[in-house]
């Protein structure tokens, strides 16, 4: 258990429009931070006004990338309480993820302690409109000032708060997706199941390819025989072909998504067939020829679950559901955010309550 100090701002910043939030754009009065230094562990839990930190420029996160996050939401509810969606499976990951990265993590019970703190505190900010929520940032740096590569002996562990709306400027309205066969985001024994920064910085390149091209978001193929699908790096991804749903195993180069796992138990409990078998891109394009690519969708904590209208792979286009959103992405998405904003019971048990 934390033992949390606080130091509360004096001067309460504007909220901005619930209407025109955006996603990431603005951040509320205050933030969590907790110091950890080799050889005494987690130190000096404190919450404090939202505030630029102060980093040697030899700081090792600033140049071997030494960094992980996680991302995450509380919604408010139509009494006014204020919930979080599974935090403990964003805790599990972070801890899988800093193994991977040799950092060091909070166990889950202090994870979740210091979500329901900072968000508790800044409640005020939790929007009330359709639609929008509070993102969280938990993210760990490695802030030792050292040039040689090592681990690091000092790090912080920091949450910070962002009232969003859609992530897509395009809402609940079906993305273009571009298929990536040249750049690979992850390979077999590397960080593509981590949420790392280097992993999203390394996806740019195909992003802006993929909007000079006129679309959204890249989807990433295997890396090692650029043939099956796996994510779209913001999402992970699920295809409906002939019935059954397929999505792309976590075996190591996929990140494991707390909305996938989500999805695939709703779709299981509705009767479907879900395949985490690994599903090839020609298959997705041959289905889409003979009529039965059914629907694609996304899922994310940031995206909830986002319909594909299109997706392009080498010279081909296929175009899904006319460009309409299909029956089984509008149900999870109906179920999920129904649960999630407490407009349905929550009868899978995945919310934790944060205040009334
Ligand atoms: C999320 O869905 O929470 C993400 O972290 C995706 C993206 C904003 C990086």
């Amino acid at each position: 258990m934390l033992n949390i100090k606080y130091e509360l701002t004096k001067e309460k910043k504007a909220k901005p429009d619930e209407n025109n939030l955006g996603f990431g754009i603005y951040y509320t009065d205050h933030m969590f931070i907790i110091e950890h230094t080799e050889g005494i562990g987690w130190h000096d839990a404190r919450i404090v006004p939202y505030q630029p930190l102060t980093l040697d420029p030899a700081a090792m996160v600033f140049h071997y990338a030494m960094e992980s996050f996680e991302g995450l939401k509380a919604y408010r509810l139509p009494d006014n309480s204020i919930q979080l969606f599974r935090p403990e499976k964003n805790a599990e990951r972070m801890i899988n993820t800093n193994k991977r990265m040799c950092l060091p993590s909070l166990s889950v019970e202090d994870f979740v302690q210091a979500v329901k703190a900072i968000v508790e505190t800044d409640k005020d900010w939790v929007p009330h409109n359709d639609g929008t929520s509070l993102y969280i940032r938990p993210f760990v740096i490695a802030t030792e000032p050292h040039l040689g590569v090592r681990t690091s002996k000092h790090h912080k562990f920091i949450i910070i708060c962002s009232p969003v709306g859609a992530y897509y400027s395009t809402g609940i309205n079906p993305v273009k997706i571009f298929v990536e066969d040249e750049y690979t985001r992850a390979c077999p024994g590397g960080t593509g199941f981590t949420k790392c920064g280097g992993n999203y910085a390394a996806s740019l390149v195909s992003q802006v390819k993929a909007h000079d091209l006129g679309y959204e978001q890249t989807l990433w193929l295997d890396g090692v025989e650029h043939k099956y699908v796996e994510e779209v790096g913001s999402m992970n991804c699920f295809f409906k072909i002939d019935g059954v749903v397929y999505t792309a195993p976590c075996v190591g180069t996929v990140l494991p998504g707390v909305t996938r796992m989500s999805c695939i138990e709703l779709i299981k409990k509705w009767g479907y067939e879900v395949s985490e078998e690994r599903l090839p891109i020609t298959k997705v394009m041959e289905a889409s020829k003979e009529g039965k690519l059914e629907e694609v969708f996304g899922t994310g904590t940031a995206a909830v679950i986002s319909p594909v209208g299109e997706l392009r792979y080498e010279d081909e286009v296929a175009y899904i559901n006319d460009g309409k959103i299909g029956e089984l992405t509008q149900k999870l998405y109906d179920t999920l955010t129904g649960i999630q904003w407490g407009k349905i019971p929550d009868d899978m048990g995945w919310t934790t309550k944060v205040c009334d």
